[in-house]
């Protein structure tokens, strides 16, 4: 069994992405180089308002500095306790945990399919192809929300070179309808499915990975989809995380995910 280990990190960078969505960065993180997109982190606060420890994904790495950033929305108490954090000021951070993501092959398109503040570990999955040597062109990036404010960041997406493609509820931004719509639209469109061709990568609401894994077995494309469920102690020992899979039994999402293959779940 890996050890899990524990770091007090500090708060080295702050920016605001609107609509109540921050990316923060905390350091030194040694073991920076060799975290992958899908894991994270599980921080314990100090203020005893928020007694668990809250999961966020890792939404990239800064190797040179041994700095790692998060991205959330502020929701509630654990979320609201980072917002307020100021420069300098520590928190304790368990991880890197959980199973990445595992890469597609360098001719494959990789579908990411990020609902609302899902998007982070995409974010990073896209950002490490890319300096890993992936053609940014072979990446679709879905993104969908209730309106043109959830969809934050698209300055950095867009960056990246990436295929940008939202969609959100309202039709504020993007495709008006759900982003999974979009997906299945693009899956059917002559010349782009295929199995083996496509890869898709999801991380958002349960509803939202619920239609990815319908989707991908109606269009026979293999997928991995990162879960999101409430964690009260990050590293297999409480259950308060499991989800049940298809097979029959349970898997724990910070064990044996956050990451699964689709298919593999009875959502
Ligand atoms: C592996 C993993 C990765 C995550 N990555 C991110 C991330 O990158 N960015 C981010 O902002 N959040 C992420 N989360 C969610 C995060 O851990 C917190 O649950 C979220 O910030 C709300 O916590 P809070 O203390 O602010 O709100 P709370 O006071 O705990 O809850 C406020 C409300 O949100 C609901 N809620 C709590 N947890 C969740 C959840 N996981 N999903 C949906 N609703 C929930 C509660 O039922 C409650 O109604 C991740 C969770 C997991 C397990
Ligand atoms: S959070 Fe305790 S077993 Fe997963």
């Amino acid at each position: 069994m890996k050890p899990i280990i524990s770091h007090e990190v500090f708060l080295t960078s702050r920016r605001d992405l609107k609509n109540d969505h921050l990316l923060l960065g905390f350091g030194p993180f040694p073991g920076a180089a060799s975290i992958k997109p899908g894991q994270f982190v599980h921080i314990g606060f100090r203020n005893p308002l928020a007694f668990y420890r809250r999961a966020f994904s890792i939404a990239g790495v800064n190797t040179v500095k041994r700095e790692i950033e998060i991205i959330l929305k502020v929701i509630g108490r654990g979320s609201y306790q980072l917002s307020q954090l100021r420069a300098g000021e520590g928190v304790n951070f368990l991880g890197p945990l959980g199973n990445p993501f595992v890469l597609p092959g360098k001719r494959q398109t990789a579908l990411m399919v990020a609902g609302g503040v899902g998007y982070p570990p995409l974010l990073f999955l896209a950002m490490h192809m890319i300096e890993r040597g992936y053609d940014p062109k072979n990446i679709v990036f879905f993104y969908g929300g209730r309106s043109s404010e959830d969809i934050v960041d698209r300055a950095r997406i867009r960056k990246l070179g990436v295929r940008f493609l939202p969609a959100t509820q309202n039709g504020s931004f993007g495709e008006r309808g759900m982003i999974t719509a979009l997906l299945k639209r693009f899956l059917s469109t002559p010349g782009t499915a295929g199995s083996g061709e496509n890869v898709i990568f999801a991380c958002g609401p349960e509803g939202l990975l619920e239609a990815v894994d319908r989707i991908a077995a109606e269009f026979e494309t293999p997928g991995q989809l990162a879960l999101e469920a409430p964690m009260p102690c990050g590293f297999g020992i409480c259950l308060g995380c499991v989800v049940p899979l298809k097979s029959g039994g349970f898997a724990r999402v910070c064990k044996e995910g956050p990451v699964f293959d689709t298919g593999t779940l009875a959502l």
